[in-house]
Formats: C-alpha cells, structure tokens, sequence
C-alpha cells in the first residue's frame, strides 16, 4: 500500500528522468572542465585514473545517491536523516555545497551568453585575453570590492531569470521538459562542431597532445585526485543533485540501469569535448606557428581566451564560435536547474513551504548572492576560491564521511543495495559494498587530507589572505555550521511520517525481492559487481 505525498513531483516517466538526469550530469564540467584537466594530468594517461574514478567511484556513489534519494523520497537532508539521525547534517553539508556552486556556475553561463553573441562579429577584436579580464570583467586587484560592472550584472540576472522560469515549471513540466527539449539540440550541435574541427588543418596535432601518453604522471597522486574530483563534479554526485532527483522517481524504476546510461552519456561527451576542443586548438597551434601546449591555457581561459582567438582565425568561425558557446550555454542551464533545486527541495521539506514559494525563496536568495558576488571586478578571483574549495574540499569531504556514517556507523549499505537489487536491472553485491565502503571511502579520505595540508600549508592561487579566509575555509567552516544549525531544527510531523512511509514501501518491496529474487540476484553478482 502506498501512502507516500500526494503532492511530492514525480518524473512521468524513466525517459524523462533520464533527461533531466544526462542534462544535470553534462554541463560546463564536460566542454571547459574536462579537456583541460585532462591535458594538464598526463594527457592520454590520465584516462586510466578517470575510467578507475568512473568505475570505483563514480557509478558506485551515483548508485549510493539514488537509493539514498529513492528509499525515503527525500532531499539530501532527509535521505541522511532516514539513514540514521547523526548523518542529517552531511545532507546540509551538501546542500550548502550545492548553493555554493551555483551562485558561482551562473556567472560562467552569463558570459558563455555573451560570448554568443560576440563571436558573430569576434568582439573582442585581436586580443582575446585583454578583452576577457580587461574590457569584458574589468577585473580589478585581487580582494574584496562592491565596485559593479554592469553588463555582468545584467548577465547574471537573465541566467537567473531563466533558470528561476524553468524551476517554476516544475519537475516534470519545467526540469523534465526543458532537458528534453535542450540535450538532444545540445548533442547534434556539439557533434557538428567535433566533425567540423576534426576536419581543421593540425587537427591531429591536438589530437596528438591530448592523447599522447605521459605515463609518468600515473605516480603522482595529484593526478589521481583530478580524476576523482573531475567525475564527482561532472555526474553531479556527492552534492545532493542525484539524491534529489532520485527522490522523484516512482517507486519501481529500474534505477542502476538508469545510472549506467547517465554516466556511459556523460563520460562519452566529456570525451568528445575533449576530442573536439583539442583538434580545434591543434587548428590554432598550426595557423599561429607554435606549440599546442602554449595554447591550450586553464579552464576558463580555454573558453573565454584560446576559443575567441581560435574562431577569429578560423574559417566561419563566426558560426562556430556562436554554436560552440550556445553549447555551453545550454549545458551550463540544465545543470543550474538541477544545482538550484537542492536547495530548493531541502527548505521545502524541513521547513514545509509550498513548492512555488521555496523556489522564489530559496532560488530568490541564491540569485540575490550571486548577483551580488559575481558582478564586481574581483568576482574571478572569488568564483575561482569558491570552485576550489567547494569542490576538493566539499565535494570530496560530503563524499567521504557519507560513506564512512552511512556505510561504517550506521551500516546501511546492504539495505541499500537490497532496495537498488528489489527494482533494477542490473544488480549490486558484495563488490559494489566493498569499493564504496572500503577503497573509496579509503581513497577518498587520504585525497580530502592531502588537499587540506596542500591549501592550509600552500595556500590557493597566490590570492590574498582575505579571499582564501573568507571564500575558502570561511565558506567551508560557515556550510559545517549551517548544517549543524538546521540539523537541530525539527521536522515537521508529517514530513517525517511521509519519509517513514516510503521507506516502508520500499522494505516491502526489499522483503519480496529477497522471497522471488534472491537466487537470481546471486547468480548475477557472482560475476563481480
Ligand atoms: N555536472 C555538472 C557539470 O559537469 C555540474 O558541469
């Protein structure tokens, strides 16, 4: 019997979660992320420890994500809460990482918007740098200014517009709909723009660059953390996206079958992106004379510097340079929705609002901060802190002790695993319990002290004090008490009776998958996972 919410949204079918789910995962990660990190970790080599990372923890932990969200039908709060009482504000942790995220990630969509429009005619005339950090961000010195560009301002509001529109929608007319409509228009477009820059003179050259291996790089365990925080960012694991679409799910869907599409698709276009953006910059390398190593710069300016200059000298490059930023303008805007909503849906159960007044509160508030942030001269350097942090220290912290509360103290992996085996095609076993419970968890801890020795002792980015004081550990120390604060607040009744609910429809479910399925579900994990 089941007496779950009448009113909790729901993805109308496993297509259109999937939807939502692929247009989550593919994002400014996969087209700006991804080549570069690649490039700088060891070129070809480096896809040995990102198809490690995808296999040991990436779809494992997608795997942990889902049942979390799916068993109790809860946010990331709520999932842990349900797990046991003390895991609560892991669940805020990420949530808090989630808003952080966000408030940054919609900047780079507000310029990715502009630089449509200004490859149309190449802007930033013959030097795309200056034209990015100068006219285009007015970045100021490093520090903390109120001191506003206005064209950014306006940037940031109309993503923000856009992506508060769609959320209005709700999951399935709004989330659901627009992934629909937009992930398919993104892959075609992308496809073009790969096969026209596979066919650029010194194409093979950046194909070269990328793929050449430097197998070195193998011993070096900073590679290795590259990798695990490139999948956790780009799958939109482990900060609480995946746990809240999950928990619209309903109640049978085959949900590890759903999580092999969401990742194989995620994994296949970041590595296209990487094939095409690095044919392209061969392109760039051959017509200029030089190396492409001297072209190929860091993230942001593998977008917003090296790609101008690139389509002012490439033939056509107008179209191509208004296509290619429409790509990360549409991948940036189905992963903004599905950061935002974390939030969203967290607030909304703990604090029981209704659905159209948490997004105007919660989405209003975040837009409020990121517009505020990100609209100054020294935005850069706080968007850059906030990525840093948030993601090698928040990301990969909720990672860790999730899986060591949830998994050593609290136990709950093999239920876990019977309410993923009682519903899915493809099932999980002892080997899915004991990569995520002992290697990553393990793996992940040794990454989380490193990284943490590495910025207390090396700082980040010969920033000042103040910006790595109050945008990175500030940020981080100010989300663990938030957590703890909203942790001690209590739920309302009915919230609680509703997650009871559906966990009691999913032990029910768990209990005949034991009677019918055991016997084939032992047969299936022998093999492995
Ligand atoms: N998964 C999203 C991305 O790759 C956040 O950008």
């Amino acid at each position: 019997m089941s007496t779950t919410t009448p009113q909790r949204e729901v993805f109308a079918t496993r297509g259109a979660f999937i939807f939502a789910a692929i247009g989550s995962a593919v994002g400014l990660g996969n087209i700006w992320r991804f080549p570069y990190v690649t490039y700088e970790n060891g070129g070809g080599a480096f896809i040995i420890p990102y198809l490690v990372a995808l296999l040991t923890a990436g779809i494992p932990l997608l795997f942990f994500d889902y049942a979390m969200g799916h068993r109790s039908r809860g946010s990331a709060p709520l999932a842990f809460r349900m797990a046991t009482k003390v895991a609560e504000p892991i669940g805020w942790f990420q949530t808090g990482v989630a808003v952080v995220i966000g408030i940054y990630y919609a900047a780079i969509i507000g310029w990715a918007g502009a630089y449509m429009f200004f490859s149309l005619n190449q802007a930033w005339g013959d030097d795309a740098e200056t034209y990015f950090f100068g006219s285009f961000l007015q970045m100021g010195d490093p520090g903390v200014s109120f001191e506003f560009v206005p064209m950014i301002l306006i940037l940031v509001i109309v993503v923000w517009v856009i992506t508060l529109g769609v959320l209005l929608g709700g999951v399935q007319a709004g989330i659901a709909r627009f992934s629909k409509i937009f992930i398919p228009l993104l892959i075609i477009l992308f496809l073009a723009l790969v096969i026209r820059a596979l066919f650029l003179p010194g194409a093979a050259e950046g194909l070269n660059a990328l793929f050449t291996p430097d197998f070195s790089a193998l011993s070096d365990p900073a590679v290795w953390i590259a990798a695990y925080g490139q999948i956790f960012f780009s799958l939109s694991i482990a900060f609480g996206i995946m746990i809240t679409y999950a928990s619209y799910l309903k109640k049978k869907t085959n949900l590890t079958g759903s999580g092999l599409v969401v990742a194989f698709s995620n994994s296949g276009f970041e590595i296209l992106a990487g094939i095409g953006v690095f044919a392209a910059l061969g392109f760039m390398a051959a017509a200029s004379g030089s190396q492409v190593s001297d072209v190929a710069t860091s993230g942001i300016g593998l977008a917003f510097v090296a790609f101008p200059t690139l389509i002012s000298e490439m033939p056509g490059g107008g179209l191509f340079g208004f296509a290619f930023f429409a790509c990360l303008v549409f991948a940036g805007l189905t992963s903004l929705i599905s950061i935002v909503q974390v939030p969203i849906q967290a607030l909304r159960e703990k604090f029981g609002i209704g659905n159209k007044a948490s997004i105007l509160l919660v989405g209003g508030a975040m837009a409020i901060i990121s517009i505020l942030l990100m609209s100054t001269v020294t935005a850069l350097y706080v968007l850059d802190t906030m990525d840093a942090f948030a993601n090698n220290i928040g990301i990969v912290g909720a990672a860790v002790v999730g899986l060591i509360v949830v998994g050593w103290f609290a136990r709950k992996l093999p239920v876990l695993r019977d309410h993923l085996n009682a519903i899915s095609s493809f099932k999980v076993g002892w080997f899915w319990m004991i990569i995520l419970g002992g290697v990553t968890a393990l793996v992940l801890a040794y990454m989380l002290i490193t990284q943490i020795i590495t910025y207390a002792t090396e700082g980040y980015g010969e920033y000042p004090a103040l910006i790595i004081g109050v945008f990175g550990w500030g940020m981080i120390a100010l989300l663990i008490v938030i957590a703890v604060v909203l942790s001690l607040i209590r739920w309302p009744r009915k919230t609680i009776e509703e997650a009871d609910a559906a966990i009691a429809d999913s032990v029910a479910e768990e209990q005949k998958g034991h009677h019918t399925g055991r016997h084939a579900a032992d047969e299936t994990t022998r093999g492995g996972n």
